[in-house]
């Protein structure tokens, strides 16, 4: 019996600790930087709503606005009657931020990996996918659900990348990255990745979900560094606040992920007001005495745990990484700060990364101050040293 197997899995799955508890989290909209589990504040080190952009208020009042406008819903697939002027107005905006003739979007960047990629793989004769081996679940799902052919390249290893390309020219390549890994922070060299994509006549796609908002003037990491891809990936639901995904590439390419692009055609389109709060999201994460505030706390908490002699994967990225392996031990460490310290960040381990790599991944926002990023570092220093 079905059932059965499942509770056997369960078991299994409890056993091994890797079942997942999830913490029921309240916002305190004056207070950025906390919420409350079980009714206690405490203080969040580990939400991807980078600049606190989920409770601006200019973007709420305009998300209230556009619900009084539109309503809740959209009332249907972008197909049939779920295409409104909110959603036309943010594919412009989205555009006009990438510097690309034209976007799409989705209701996530989920949906919009799996989308665009399998509708590239499932249409093109002789496409090959070059990946990166730490690409995103959304990537691995869209090539995989392509059926086509795919290459797998060792973690931003560009000899290993040339070498697949060099022994496979006769396919039609594309390669798939992420501008910064989500776990590790770690980001890609765009301009090399252009270069060789260049050289094979590669098609470029680059998923720049946790780059969105923060680099670039919120255009990403191909702004950043000044690098031309072809196909960008990005979401509205971490660094912007608010939720959906979007690709902005040529006209043509999003004309043709229009057409063949399963999540875009046969599923509810985003709510309008989403969109135009989405829009809003965009002009206030340029805002630059915000991003001061967080780049400062980034640097400042990086600061912090190096005095405390806490240990974390060197990057130049926002997302700091603190490996911590078992998931044993990442989840008590988890708990300790939760319940004694008031600090809130959420363990990191399988599937999310593989075992043996567990870790505390901690953001931080505008809003903590020196103090609580100190509290977080100490605590650390106590707990792991
Ligand atoms: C690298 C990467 N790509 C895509 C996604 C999906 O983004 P969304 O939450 O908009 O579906 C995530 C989300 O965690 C991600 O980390």
């Amino acid at each position: 019996m079905i059932v059965n197997h499942i509770s056997q899995i369960v078991k299994n799955y409890k056993e091994d600790n890797l079942h997942r508890e999830f913490n029921e989290l309240v916002k305190v909209q004056s207070k950025p930087e906390k919420v409350l589990i079980n009714n206690q504040e405490v203080i969040n080190f580990c939400s991807n709503d980078y600049l606190r952009l989920s409770v601006n208020e200019n973007i709420l009042q305009t998300m209230l606005e556009g619900v009084k406008q539109y309503g809740v819903g959209s009332g249907g697939t972008r197909n049939i009657s779920g295409t409104t002027k909110a959603h036309v107005e943010l594919e412009k905006k989205i555009a006009t931020l990438h510097k690309m003739q034209s976007a799409l979007v989705f209701s996530s960047a989920y949906n919009a990996n799996v989308g665009a990629l399998s509708a590239l793989g499932k249409n093109i004769p002789n496409i090959a996918f070059f990946s990166d081996e730490q690409n995103h679940a959304s990537i691995i799902h869209g090539i995989n659900f392509s059926k086509a052919q795919k290459f797998i390249y060792k973690h931003s290893d560009f000899n290993h990348l040339e070498k697949l390309l060099k022994e496979n020219t006769n396919f039609l390549p594309v390669i798939v990255c992420e501008s910064i890994y989500s776990m590790s922070g770690t980001k890609t060299d765009l301009v090399k990745l252009s270069e060789i994509a260049q050289k094979y006549k590669a098609l470029t796609y680059v998923d720049e979900v946790h780059a969105v908002g923060l680099y670039g003037n919120a255009s990403g990491i191909a702004e950043e560094q000044g690098a031309s891809v072809d196909i960008i990936n990005g979401t509205f639901g971490k660094a912007f606040g608010c939720v959906g995904g979007y690709i902005a590439s040529t006209a043509e390419i999003c004309e043709f992920v229009k057409s063949f692009a399963s999540p875009f055609i046969f599923s509810t389109s985003l709510p309008p007001a989403i969109c135009l709060a989405c829009i809003a999201a965009i002009e206030e994460a340029k805002n630059p005495s915000l991003q001061k505030k967080f780049w400062g706390n980034v640097v400042y908490l990086k600061h912090t745990l190096q005095k405390y002699n806490i240990n974390i994967f060197e990057t130049d990225s926002h997302i700091i990484s603190v490996p911590i392996p078992t998931v044993h031990k990442v989840k008590d460490i988890a708990k300790e700060l939760l319940n004694n310290y008031q600090l809130y960040v959420q363990p990191i381990f399988y599937p999310t990364v593989p075992l043996a790599e567990e870790m505390l991944r901690l953001t931080v926002s505008p809003y903590h101050t020196n103090e609580q990023i100190e509290s977080l570092a100490k605590a650390l220093g106590l707990l792991l040293n």
